[in-house]
């Protein structure tokens, strides 16, 4: 059996499918390149047929992307396997990716098919993308919950007509880790051409064991492929945390070990990109990627690590990238500085206007922060305001009044269309006050289900706040992100940003898990 470990990356599909999460086209390529340069073996760049923005992002990402294997997802059918072909025709190294529910629940409640269609439409739908694509992963969702008997039979056929990887998803996140290792062993010892696929783990964190799982299925099962994603983002309580999963195997290679390809200095780059576009802000004590996973605030312990280091510490953060956290530019510098520095960073811009709007709002921030350092940037360019056309609102200019004992009120410029607005109204906070003088004009009538303020950098005041606004308004939920060091400002942004969000209708079909 093969000592590599495949690192299957989903952040730009299942990631996508978090409440709020969905990504433009440029943002989802921007974090694809950062995932090749954190050398992860597969991306999966999207579900092509679920809407003709994931179709244009899936093929961006196929023709940008030469280094990693670029996947898309697609339902058992003809038309959705030839939308994912299709997606990645200019891709280096294609993969089409099938998944067909496998479990009675599935099958009779949301399919409603019996279990002979369901194995036809797998062989069939596997056969016909064989023909279009070398590359062809399947998966039986709900494959944990599915009938053993069933499933060997299901895998059995679709590694018949060709497929060459079968991934095994625990889509609700029900697994234990020992009981998923025996399942998996199960399953390759039982169907007669196991050895003719990779095969490949895919745990939700329902439980919070999604990484336990995913390392019993390789560990007790013998799968070669784990699927994850950045921050552990996904669906409900999300997926296998990819720097989680990575640094588990790599700080324990003792045990593992496995080979890996993953450039792990790119983690908390990749980690940071993932949050400020998402606005899914990284709990402070997440592992390995959290503000304190590598702060150590007891004496005891802040002693024993002056002292010798491996006292209490079993990774070294600037492994992991946390080093890049340092000053790097100054309202002095000049624009082939800053677009140097892009570059190091890994952030590519399309067009000289784009590198020349994102340097205005450097200078901008520069005449108002002293110390600009690589978060600041990130966040600067991840801001809708660098790609106008994005934006059909975009804040002009804000000022509010609170002080003790009195009402906050604000007024707010901004445009909509091309078209100017000011409104004005009073609030609890001068927040709330900003943010309704904006709906006061809007009048979206959007439901507000999350406010959160964080800092871009730790340590001091000085550090531009960043914003998540979560809204929902028919069934449709955005997540808006602003960034300013003026945290009124930065909701104003986050707020409108969100509904920039709710502005584009596109429309898409779920995928499952
Ligand atoms: O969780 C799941 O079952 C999935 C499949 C589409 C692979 O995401
Ligand atoms: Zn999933």
């Amino acid at each position: 059996m093969s000592d590599k470990l495949i690192i299957f990356d989903t952040t730009l599909r299942d990631g996508e499918q978090s409440p709020g999460a969905s990504m433009t086209r440029e943002e989802k390529l921007r974090i694809a390149r950062q995932l090749e340069r954190l050398r992860v073996d597969v991306i999966e760049a999207g579900f092509a047929a679920s809407s003709n923005g994931d179709f244009e992002a899936v093929k961006a990402i196929a023709d940008a992307i030469r280094e990693v294997k670029v996947c898309s997802l697609a339902r058992a059918n003809d038309r959705d396997i030839l939308r994912a072909a299709d997606a990645l025709k200019g891709a280096a190294n294609p993969r089409v990716h099938i998944f067909l529910a496998t479990s009675e629940l599935h099958m009779a409640k949301k399919l409603r098919m019996t279990r002979e269609q369901v194995l036809e439409q797998a062989r069939l739908s596997v056969r016909y993308a064989h023909k279009l694509c070398g590359d062809v992963e399947f998966s039986p969702e709900d494959g944990y919950r599915s009938d053993p008997d069933f499933l060997c039979q299901v895998l059995e056929a679709v590694i018949d007509e060709g497929a060459t990887t079968i991934n095994v998803p625990d889509t609700v996140g029900y697994a234990i880790p020992e009981l998923f290792g025996d399942f998996i062993r199960m399953l390759r010892q039982r169907v007669p051409n196991s050895d003719k696929a990779v095969w490949s783990v895919h745990c939700h964190n329902d439980l919070g064991l999604a990484v336990a799982n995913s390392l019993a299925g390789v560990m007790i099962g013998g799968a070669r492929q784990i699927e994850c994603t950045i921050n552990g983002l996904g669906e409900r309580a999300g997926n296998c945390s990819l720097e989680e999963v990575v640094m588990a195997i790599r700080t324990r290679r003792d045990y593992f070990k496995l080979d890996l390809g993953v450039d792990i200095s790119q983690i908390v780059p990749a980690s940071r990109m993932v949050s400020q576009t998402t606005g899914f802000v990284v709990q402070p004590n997440k592992a390995v990627v959290g503000a304190n996973a590598f702060a150590h605030a007891s004496g005891i312990h802040q002693d024993g690590v002056l002292k010798a280091r491996d006292t209490y510490e079993i990774m070294r953060a600037e492994d992991v990238g946390w080093s890049t956290n340092k000053i790097v530019l100054g309202k002095l510098s000049g624009r082939n500085a800053f677009k140097a520095r892009l570059q190091e960073l890994g952030i590519q811009m399309e067009s000289e206007g784009e590198i020349n709007a994102a340097f205005a709002r450097f200078k901008d921030l520069a005449d108002r922060k002293s110390e600009i350092f690589d978060e600041d940037i990130i966040a600067l360019v991840s801001d809708e305001s660098v790609t106008p056309e994005a934006e059909h609102y975009r804040l002009l200019s804000l000022s509010q009044h609170s002080e003790t004992g009195e009402r906050p009120h604000a007024q707010v410029s901004f445009a909509a269309g091309g078209v100017e607005h000011h409104a004005g109204s009073d609030g609890n906070g001068p927040v709330d006050a900003s943010l309704k003088a904006i709906e006061s004009k809007v009048q979206s009538g959007a439901e507000m289900m999350l406010y959160s303020v964080n800092a871009i950098t730790s340590g001091s005041t000085e550090s531009q706040g960043e914003v998540t606004v979560r809204l929902q308004l028919g069934g449709r939920v955005v997540n808006g992100v602003g960034a300013d060091p003026d945290i009124v400002v930065a909701s104003a942004k986050a707020y409108l940003s969100a509904l920039n969000k709710l502005q584009s209708k596109a429309e898409r079909v779920a995928a499952q898990g």
